[in-house]
C-alpha cells in the first residue's frame, strides 16, 4: 500500500519504519529539513533499540523515503497517518494545532477515498474536526479513523512489529476493510469501534497504568510505616489472574513523555466536561509530589543532603533509552541542587541539560562512584543493576537508595552499604 506517515517524531519514525519493513511504500513527512535531511541518511535522531537499523534497511530496499513536501507525501497515498505532537495547552488538555494544521496542509494534495488516521494521541471528537478542516478545503471523497500508538520507549520497534492489539476506531465499511488488511500481518488481535472509543481506549490504557503506579507507590509508603515489605506484597497479589504480578515497579513516580501528559490531559478534559471530582485529577497530583516527596523522607534517613556528595545513576526515564523527558532524575537532581549537594550523574545513554550548579556527567559508574556518600539508583538499567558495587565501597559510611527495588538488600548490606529501599526495609 502506499501510506503517507505524517511527523517524524518517535512514534512517526517507527511506524513508518515497520510499514516499510512490511512491504508498503512509505513516505515520512516533516516540516523540518533538517530532520528530513538526517533521515534520509539513515540517522536517527535518539536512541531506540533496533531502529537505526532496521531504518537504513528500508531505505536501502527503496520501500521509504522522507520529504518536507506535503504534495509529494499526500498525492499518492492511500492511509496518511497524522503523527504529530500534541503538546499540553495552558488549560492541561491537549493542544491540537499541529494535528489541524496537517489536516489543513494535505487536503488540497487528498487522492480519491484516501483514508486519514489520526494516531497523535488526541481527545475524542478530534477525527471528526480534522473532517471538517479537510472538508473545507477540498470537494474529493476521504473518509477519517482513529488508530492509537500502544507502543513503549525502548521496545518501539518490537512493540510495533507485534503489537498486543491494533484498535481501530472507524466507521466507514472501506476505511475498516483496508486499515485491518494493513495491520493484520501484525497482529491477529484487531479490535474495531467508534473513533471516539479508539481515543478513549488510548487516555484509558495509559491512564490506568499510571494509576497502578501511583498505588504500588502508596502501598509502599504505607509498608514503610509497618514493616511489610512491599516487594512481598507484590508477590502476595500477583498471583491473583485479576490483579497480576507485572508493571509493579514502585520508585520515584512515573515519567517519560506520555503518562504525565497524558493523564493531566485526561483531568483537564474531565474538568473541562465537568468531571472533575475523580481519579485523574488526584493520580496526577500524587506523581508531581512523589520525588519531592521521597527526597525529604531520604533526607532524614542520610542525615541532610546539604554538602553530601551524591551519585545518581540512570538520567534517563527509564532503561534503554536516551529520553529524559520528565523523567525521575529532573526533580530529584534539583532537589538536591537546591539542598545543597554536590551531585555526580551516570547514564548509558542520556544526557543532562538541565542547569548544571554542583552537578558534573560522568562517562562510567566508577567515576560517579567517587567519593559518594549516598548513591542513588534511579533507573534499572541492565550496567546499572548488574555492577558490582562492592569493587566502589569507600572507607566511609555510604548509603544506597535503591530507587527500583532492584538489588537484594542483603547483598548491598554486605557490601557494607546502609540499604534504603522503597517500602522496603
Ligand atoms: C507508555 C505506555 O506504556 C505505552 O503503552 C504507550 O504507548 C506510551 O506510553 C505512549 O503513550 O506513547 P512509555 O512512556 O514508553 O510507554 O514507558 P513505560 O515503560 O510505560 O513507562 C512509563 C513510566 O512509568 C516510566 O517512568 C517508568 O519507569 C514508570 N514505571 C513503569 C514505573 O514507575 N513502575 C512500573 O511498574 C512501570
Amino acid at each position: 500500500m502506499k501510506i503517507a506517515c505524517i511527523g517524524t517524531g518517535f512514534v512517526g519514525v517507527v511506524t513508518s519504519t515497520v510499514f516499510a519493513s512490511h512491504g508498503h511504500e512509505v513516505v515520512g513527512l516533516d516540516i523540518e529539513k533538517n530532520k528530513v535531511e538526517s533521515l534520509s541518511k539513515g540517522e536517527v535522531p535518539f536512541f531506540e533499540p533496533g531502529l537505526s537499523e532496521l531504518l537504513k534497511k528500508t531505505l536501502a530496499d527503496g520501500h521509504l523515503t522522507f520529504t518536507t513536501s506535503y504534495e509529494n507525501a499526500i498525492a499518492d497515498a492511500e492511509i496518511i497517518f497524522i503523527m504529530v505532537g500534541t503538546p499540553s495547552a495552558a488549560d492541561g488538555q491537549a493542544d491540537l494545532k499541529y494535528v489541524f494544521a496537517s489536516a489543513e496542509s494535505m487536503a488540497p494534495y487528498l487522492k480519491e477515498d484516501a483514508i486519514v488516521v489520526v494516531k497523535s494521541t488526541v481527545p475524542p471528537g478530534t477525527s471528526k474536526k480534522v473532517e471538517e478542516i479537510i472538508k473545507q478545503k477540498t470537494e474529493i471523497p476521504f473518509t477519517t479513523a482513529s488508530v492509537p500508538e500502544f507502543l513503549r520507549e525502548g521496545t518501539a520497534v518490537e512493540d510495533t512489529l507485534h503489537p498486543s492489539r491494533v484498535v481501530i476506531g472507524a466507521t466507514d465499511k472501506k476505511a475498516i476493510e483496508k486499515l485491518t488488511q494493513l495491520h493484520r500481518p501484525l497482529s491477529d488481535k484487531i479490535i474495531i469501534m467508534k473513533p471516539e472509543s479508539a481515543q478513549m481506549s488510548k487516555y484509558a490504557a495509559n491512564t490506568y497504568l499510571a494509576t497502578r503506579i501511583t498505588f504500588i507507590n502508596q502501598i509502599a509508603d504505607l509498608c514503610e510505616k509497618n514493616g511489610a515489605d512491599v516487594q512481598e506484597v507484590i508477590a502476595g497479589i500477583g498471583e491473583d489472574s485479576r490483579i497480576g504480578d507485572h508493571y509493579w515497579y514502585p520508585g520515584f513516580g512515573y515519567g517519560g513523555s506520555c503518562f504525565p501528559k497524558d493523564v493531566s490531559e485526561l483531568a483537564a478534559y474531565s474538568r473541562a466536561v465537568g468531571e472533575s471530582n475523580n481519579l485523574m485529577n488526584k493520580v496526577h497530583e500524587l506523581n508531581s509530589a512523589r520525588t519531592p516527596y521521597l527526597m525529604k523522607k531520604l533526607e532524614e534517613k542520610v542525615g541532610g543532603w546539604k554538602d553530601k556528595q551524591v551519585a545518581v545513576l540512570g538520567l534517563a526515564f527509564k532503561p534503554n533509552t536516551d529520553d529524559t523527558r520528565q523523567a525521575p532524575s529532573i526533580a530529584i537532581i534539583e532537589y538536591l541542587q537546591q539542598s545543597g549537594a554536590n551531585i555526580f550523574g551516570f547514564d548509558p545513554k542520556a544526557k543532562w541539560t538541565g542547569k548544571k550548579d554542583n552537578f558534573s556527567q560522568k562517562e562510567s559508574l566508577e567515576e560517579t562512584l567517587i567519593d559518594a556518600d549516598v548513591v542513588i539508583a534511579v533507573i534499572e538499567w541492565p550496567e546499572i543493576i548488574s555492577f558490582d558495587f562492592s569493587k566502589t565501597k569507600l572507607n566511609k559510611k555510604q548509603f544506597f537508595i535503591d530507587g527500583r527495588n532492584q538489588f537484594d538488600p542483603a547483598i548491598v548490606k554486605n557490601w557494607n552499604y546502609t540499604y534504603l529501599g522503597i517500602g522496603r526495609k
